[in-house]
């Protein structure tokens, strides 16, 4: 990276006039705590006390037996608190709030993690908070919602636009504008302007770090390959920063929605209706068309649906350090029916993602290739869709009850 926060041709910072001060503060912020050799301990600390971590890297057997080619281990994510790696994000930039002085936070969410884990952040700092989502999103995660008000944050919903992740920034920049004094914008992924890509990405580092560690720890040598889901690609660039100087293959998977032939998909790294272009403050590969409006995108995981992508992942892209893939909703599915099924675990369908390229390619790898898939989150949030996808009638029954009690 340049210090205008460059990655190749990907990145920089395009802001309004008006927000110069607040991002040179909050650079500075961040340089200073990031040469302050307490600052990151301090976090660490706060992490493991708070937020469950270091969190365990689970050796899949079954997986690894069904698929019968590399050994499967999943870093787990899902085990931080509220249920997603959004918590190292947001618990890293709570202490930048704190040492800015600021006494309000706002944020932007899809799924709904990163609001739930802004709120939680809040009301241990004890900021004001209010959450800016989609009204698409409020309907298809509301458990989430119901938790952000419980913690105190006021819930917006979004009418603008698609009613998705990109109008809920664009209206969290239209909130900062008024507020800057006293408000931190915590962006919830690696993507913005500069300093966003390079201080999540410095926060999520630690997924990468640890799991780095255990594996060399338990299989005494690095994986052949590691899988991460990539929305904006906070938890790929948490995971990849690990590996970054050694010889692993980084597998990023994006949302292959109804198929990218389909045009509904939120794949801008590996289909052809992405292009470079400038928005929400920064240069990246959009799904956007020939005038820059942007598209409509599509997936079944909230938090992978979004038009941009990580400069970092972009120049990642472009180098061939990182290779890029998609899965389509229907694999995500069956992915996270056998990966609850054999393994327990109940990975958000985000995740799952990732799970369902790691299951493309494992059977082809020897028995002596170890590979790494991330779980960035936990399924819990995604009752209602994974519900309505298996059809399950003591769900419908349940649904039904409960509307009928209400309507009583
Ligand atoms: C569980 C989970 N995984 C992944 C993502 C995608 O975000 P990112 O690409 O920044 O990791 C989200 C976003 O809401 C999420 O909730």
């Amino acid at each position: 990276m340049d210090n205008r926060g460059y990655y190749s041709q990907f990145g920089g910072s395009f802001l309004p006039e008006i927000l110069a001060a607040t991002f040179d503060e909050l650079e500075k912020t961040f340089r200073n705590a990031k040469n302050d050799p307490d600052f990151w301990q301090e976090y660490e600390d706060i992490m493991s006390s708070y937020s469950c971590r270091p969190t365990p890297l689970t050796f899949a057997g079954n997986l690894t037996k069904h698929f019968g080619g590399a050994k499967i281990y999943i870093k787990r994510e899902d085990l931080n608190h509220t249920g997603a790696h959004k918590a190292n994000n947001v618990m890293g930039q709570g202490l930048l709030v704190q040492r800015m002085g600021k006494t309000r936070v706002i944020a932007e969410t899809g799924a709904g993690q990163h609001g739930v884990a802004t709120a939680t952040m809040a009301a241990r700092f004890g900021f004001d908070c209010t959450i800016y989502m989609g009204e698409v999103d409020v309907e298809r995660q509301r458990p989430n919602v119901f938790w952000m008000e419980r913690l105190g944050a006021t819930v917006c919903p979004v009418k603008n636009g698609t009613r998705i992740l990109k109008d809920a920034i664009n209206e969290a920049f239209r909130d900062w504008v008024s507020n800057m004094d006293t408000t931190h914008y915590v962006l919830g992924t690696a993507c913005g302007p500069h300093p966003f890509p390079e201080m999540v990405t410095y926060f999520q580092s630690i997924i990468g770090k640890e799991a780095r560690e255990q594996i060399l720890k338990i299989e005494g040598k690095l994986p052949k390959r590691i899988y991460a889901c990539v929305g904006g690609g906070s938890n790929a660039m948490g995971l990849f920063s690990g590996f970054l100087n050694d010889p692993v293959e980084l597998v990023g998977v994006e949302a292959g929605g109804k198929g990218l032939d389909s045009g509904e998909h939120a794949s801008r790294l590996c289909s052809k209706d992405a292009s470079i272009g400038v928005a929400q403050g920064y240069k990246t590969y959009f799904l956007q068309n020939s005038d820059g409006q942007m598209k409509e995108t599509h997936s079944i995981a909230a938090g992978l649906d979004y038009v941009g992508v990580s400069p970092i992942l972009s120049e990642l892209k472009e180098s061939g350090k990182a290779r890029f893939e998609a899965a389509e909703d229907n694999e995500v599915v069956e992915a996270l029916a056998l990966t609850i099924k054999k393994e327990g675990v109940i990975p958000a369908l985000e995740s799952a993602h990732a799970f369902a390229q790691a299951f493309k390619e494992a059977p082809k790898l020897s028995k002596d290739d170890v590979i790494i898939i991330n779980q960035s989150g936990r399924g819990d949030k995604d009752i209602f869709t994974v519900a309505d996808a298996f059809n399950d009638p003591g769900w419908k029954a349940f649904i039904i009850g409960k509307a009928e009690q209400y309507n009583a």
